[in-house]
């Protein structure tokens, strides 16, 4: 009995040591090379998320809005010109967004600013949970 003991706890330590010396500096490492080399190539998966994009009119806001759309998210467009934002709306669905709202809003009104929000969520906000706010303008 006390040799199987003995025996087992050479076993144990032996497999700890291995543990500690080869198999916990090699994934280390490994993840360290995945997240430098191969992270920065992925591109996050949207799908079933939905963002909304203040601004989305035009410049920043706009090619946020494509972006996103190329990962699948469903969105929220807000800005003041209507029709522009329609036309980012179109081009966003062509690139793969599932849905997208469109609300004409002046978000420097706190209550257009409020307006916004409880649409998206209004849209959005039974079916997906995780809502995130992008991209602010002035
Ligand atoms: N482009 C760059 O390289 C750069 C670099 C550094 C910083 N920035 C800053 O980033 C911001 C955006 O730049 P951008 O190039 O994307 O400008 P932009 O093309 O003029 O876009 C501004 C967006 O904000 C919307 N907007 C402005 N006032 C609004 C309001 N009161 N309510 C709702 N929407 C409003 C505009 O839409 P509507 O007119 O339809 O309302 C438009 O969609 C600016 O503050 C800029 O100074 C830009």
């Amino acid at each position: 009995m006390e040799l199987l003991n003995g025996s087992l706890s050479v076993v144990m330590h032996v497999f700890i040591a291995a543990l500690l010396l080869v198999y916990l500096p090699i994934s280390l490492v490994w993840r360290l090379l995945r997240w430098v080399l191969v992270r920065p190539f992925l591109k996050e998966d949207m799908t079933g998320k939905v963002v909304l994009i203040t601004g989305a009119s035009s410049g920043i806001g706009e090619q946020l809005a494509y972006e996103y759309a190329k990962r699948g998210a469903s969105m929220a467009l807000a800005a003041r010109r209507e029709r522009a934002l329609e036309t980012v709306s179109a081009k966003a669905r062509e690139l793969g967004a599932p849905d997208v709202l469109v609300i004409a809003a002046d978000i420097s009104n706190p209550s257009e600013a409020n307006r916004v929000v409880q649409a998206t969520i209004g849209r959005f906000g039974q079916r997906n949970r995780q809502l995130s706010l992008l991209h602010r303008m002035p």
